[in-house]
């Protein structure tokens, strides 16, 4: 089946990012949102990064305007039900997506593959919302922020999807202009598999006095060629977010490397969420940032 309409669910920070990307890769978007306010909130973001794209002369004018006739916003639900490929980029609430995915089972048509862009929560159970016929054509569609920069797609299938629906979608990301990797629904798909471990071993190496806050970063990023340490990066993920994905992954698989190191439960309980609260191993008050003093014995 090739792919033409594409419907995004949310238009939040990736809702926003995977819909300009679609409309830049020339299909027709329609993004629902909850309500007008956000429509607009995301669509301005687009405008933003769009203008970029243009000063920089990646898009001419002319594409940056047809990018943006592309662009449909909409609070109903029914504005979706043509769509080819809808691609669910809305909060991180199991419920919440498997109630929107029954809503929408029921008003798609047959065709119509739903993907899922979750970072954490598990294909196999939204897919479980829909109907049998459905089940068949439900996918995970894994984007980095910021979507219309980072080039990789995790393409995730589950024990049901079927074969034809899989190469389908792969080949949708490579319109996109995306890489895209095949990865089956386990949790945290192959980036979080292997980036959690490395990040909270980085806490317990801190943790354990094998090295200072800056050191083990400068060790990390001239030891290796990393363009940031683990303990910058794990500020600029949010380490409420890492806390979140690794108590995820070490449910799903009981391993020890899974497990977030003590160290990390209290930053979080402490505020120190990392770059969005102001503070995390480093301290971004002040320019240049600092790292964040603390106790750690
Ligand atoms: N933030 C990241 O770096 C990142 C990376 C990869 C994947 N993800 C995943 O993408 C999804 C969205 O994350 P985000 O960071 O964009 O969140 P966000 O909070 O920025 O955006 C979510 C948006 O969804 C909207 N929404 C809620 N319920 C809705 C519904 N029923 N229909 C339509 N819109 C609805 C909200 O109003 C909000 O604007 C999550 O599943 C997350 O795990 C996030």
């Amino acid at each position: 089946m090739e792919i033409k309409k594409v419907g995004v669910l949310g238009c939040g920070l990736m809702g926003s990012g995977i819909a300009q990307t679609a409309a830049m890769a020339g299909f027709e978007t329609t993004v629902r949102e909850v309500s007008e306010d956000l429509i607009q909130k995301g669509f301005a973001a687009i405008e933003k990064s769009l203008a970029k794209f243009a000063e920089k002369g990646t898009i001419t004018a002319e594409q940056q305007k047809e990018t943006r006739a592309r662009l449909h916003g909409t609070t109903s639900f029914d504005d979706l039900a043509e769509c080819d490929i809808i691609i669910e980029a809305i909060i991180e609430n199991l419920e919440e997506k498997q109630n929107t995915y029954r809503h929408l089972d029921a008003i798609c048509k047959e065709e119509t593959i739903f993907a899922s862009n979750t970072s954490s929560l598990s294909i196999t159970q939204m897919m479980a919302a829909t109907s049998p016929a459905r089940q068949r054509r439900f996918i995970g569609l894994h984007f980095f922020n910021p979507v219309p920069i980072m080039k990789l797609v995790e393409v995730v299938r589950t024990i049901l999807t079927d074969a034809d629906v899989y190469e389908d979608a792969i080949a949708f990301a490579k319109k996109l202009g995306k890489v895209p990797v095949r990865a089956s629904d386990k949790t945290g798909f192959i980036v979080n598999r292997l980036l959690v471990p490395y990040l909270l071993d980085s806490i317990r190496a801190l943790e354990e006095g094998v090295g200072s806050i800056v050191d083990i970063d400068n060790a990390m990023k001239l030891g290796c060629g990393y363009p940031m340490g683990p303990l910058t990066l794990g500020d600029f993920v949010g380490l409420d977010t890492t806390y979140y994905i690794a108590e995820i992954m070490f449910n799903e698989f009981r391993e020890k490397r899974f497990a977030p190191p003590p160290l990390l439960k209290r930053m979080v309980m402490a505020g120190l969420y990392g770059r969005k609260s102001g503070r995390g191993f480093y301290d971004y008050t002040n320019d240049p940032k600092n790292p964040t003093p603390m106790n750690l014995v």
